[in-house]
């Protein structure tokens, strides 16, 4: 299969492998959920029976939370198959507890890529008669296509025409300090192994001229970004050291420990704890946090 057949192996591979999600959903859950819900709250004017489809859900927090506020169906999506394994027991378990919200179904699928009206046709139940998703939705989940215009073209197809989409997104990493603070702390310790660079950018999305265009190149209209800032509570409910572990697992830090011996990773916690010691608070480890909220109309 070529580069052009499969354009985000790459992410697939990294995705399979982010145990650290699994592990860690219910404080990744709680670090984000309040941005999420608030991307959820500028979503005004959907119709009753309205069928949404979260892009990049990985463990499926918000596609559940979409299952409470609509009466159609929810549509999960993600290139994960560990992370939608992780979902469908969530949405099973969701399902037999609140089965008066909507019917949620998660499939594996390359958002850039798949035929999505398909899979949003046999989600609703609606065969034949699927007018396509009243809104496309993501919490951080649209940042990581090979090609961006072309994945949003190709959701912008499963949407009916006048649908929406919204989705949250991470302003630059001077606003995010968390990322930086982490990295540069386990950089002091051990170097960045060749070709060892993000695998997936959490900021790709950072200049909004860049969304704006894209989404316009997109043919999405109406293209508006209002910026969200707030907190994260990192590693919530939990130690210093703790908290240090946490950031340690994942993206860069983990990437570049790989292979070190025991030494060097406790070396490394201890600077990470140094590195985090200025941001406890009596909650916990907060960091400043800056994400834009992107809507925009087919
Ligand atoms: C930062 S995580 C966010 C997960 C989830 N939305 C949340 O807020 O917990 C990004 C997600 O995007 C997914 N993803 C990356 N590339 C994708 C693609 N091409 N198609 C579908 N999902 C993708 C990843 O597997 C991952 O679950």
């Amino acid at each position: 299969m070529s580069v052009n057949d499969d354009p985000n192996a790459q992410q697939r591979e990294f995705w399979r492998n982010a145990d650290v999600w699994v592990q860690e959903q219910e404080r990744l859950d709680a670090q984000l959920g309040h941005i999420g819900l608030a991307a959820m709250e500028t979503v005004e004017g959907l119709p009753t029976e309205a069928n949404v489809l979260d892009v990049g859900c990985g463990c499926g927090q918000t596609t559940l939370q979409w299952s409470e506020r609509v009466g159609g169906s929810v549509l999960g999506l993600d290139i994960s198959e560990t992370l939608i394994d992780v979902a469908r027991r969530r949405g099973a378990a969701h399902a037999a507890e609140r089965p008066e919200t909507a019917p949620i179904a998660f499939e594996i699928a390359d958002a850039q890529t798949a035929d999505i009206a398909a899979l949003g046709a046999a989600a609703s139940g609606r065969n034949g008669v699927f007018g396509g998703f009243d809104l496309v939705f993501s919490r951080f989940g649209v940042m990581f296509f090979a090609d961006s215009a072309a994945a949003f073209a190709n959701l912008r197809a499963a949407t009916r025409p006048g649908g929406q989409l919204a989705f949250v997104c991470w302003q630059t990493p001077r606003q995010n300090p968390w990322l930086v603070t982490v990295n540069k702390a386990v950089l002091e310790i051990v170097e960045m192994p060749d070709g060892g660079g993000p695998a997936v950018d959490p900021f790709a999305f950072a200049d909004p001229d860049f969304v704006s265009d894209m989404l316009g190149a997109a043919g999405w209209s109406d293209a508006g970004l209002e910026s969200f800032e707030t907190e994260v509570l990192y590693g919530v409910g939990s130690t210093l050291a703790d908290t240090a572990q946490f950031a340690m697992d994942l993206g860069i830090a983990r990437r570049a420990l790989a292979g070190h011996p025991p030494e060097l990773h406790a070396q490394a916690k201890d600077a990470v704890i140094a590195a985090l010691a200025p941001f406890e608070t009596p909650k916990g480890v907060v960091f400043p946090a800056a994400a834009w909220i992107v809507t925009a109309r087919n």
